[in-house]
């Protein structure tokens, strides 16, 4: 059977990890490693698990996860379709049933925001714990100064960041503990709207409502 742990000894998989974090150093991009596919893969596997969805789909949840951010390995632009089809083949060879593999690829090919769309349980679950993997540790540059873009000062101001599910009220809410010195929670609107869109329509699709707690205020 494959599973997470699978991925976790191959060295196909390691290799193309290491060259896509490679990549993406030289461009300056936040933290891409075997850290957030480590975390994507079991924040996935864990959400579905907590919505009741069987076993199988918990360890294709886990293996989208892991192999998800694959395609930055090729480039950047298109790293969600180039990943897909990465991660298919890899799968192939290691023997899980065809249909499963098709599945993996369809969850990794629609998780980036610019182009892809929740389609099925498995990549609303990917696109969720993917788009809540926000952390100060995956800013290559800590030191703050006048030239931090954006993007850099809001991971840098995020101490923690989870995922809470309640079947009571079917809410899926990312929490996220910020430091209110480094980024205002209207910077984290600016550049997570998208994202926030895209998980609200992947939360949709399970069934719950997306919601959004930063400090301990529910801002959605
Ligand atoms: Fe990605
Ligand atoms: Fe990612």
């Amino acid at each position: 059977m494959v599973t997470l742990k699978t991925l976790k000894k191959d060295a196909e998989v390691q290799a193309l990890i290491k060259t896509g974090e490679k990549q993406l150093d030289a461009m300056a991009y936040t933290e891409h490693s075997i850290r957030h596919a480590s975390i994507v893969a079991t924040w996935t596997g864990m959400l579905l698990k907590e919505i009741g969805m069987p076993e199988k789909v918990v360890n294709l949840g886990e293996i989208a996860g892991y192999l998800h951010d694959i395609g930055n390995s090729l480039a950047r632009h298109e790293h969600a379709v180039t990943g897909g089809i990465l991660a298919y083949n890899i799968l192939k060879r290691l023997k899980l049933p065809v249909e499963d593999c098709a599945e993996v690829m369809m969850a990794i090919g629609n998780h980036d925001e610019k182009y892809g769309i929740p389609v099925s349980v498995l990549s609303a679950a990917l696109i969720i714990a993917d788009k809540s993997d926000v952390h100060r540790s995956r800013v290559k540059d800590k030191l703050l100064s006048e030239d931090t873009n954006i993007h850099d000062r809001v991971n840098l101001a995020v101490n923690r960041s989870y995922l809470n599910v309640n079947n009571e009220e079917k809410r899926i809410d990312t929490v996220i503990e910020t430091d209110p010195l480094i980024c205002t929670v209207a910077d984290y609107f600016e550049i997570y709207d998208t994202r926030m869109q895209m998980c609200s329509k992947a939360a949709e699709l399970l069934g719950y409502k997306y919601g959004l707690i930063i400090n301990n205020v529910r801002m959605l």
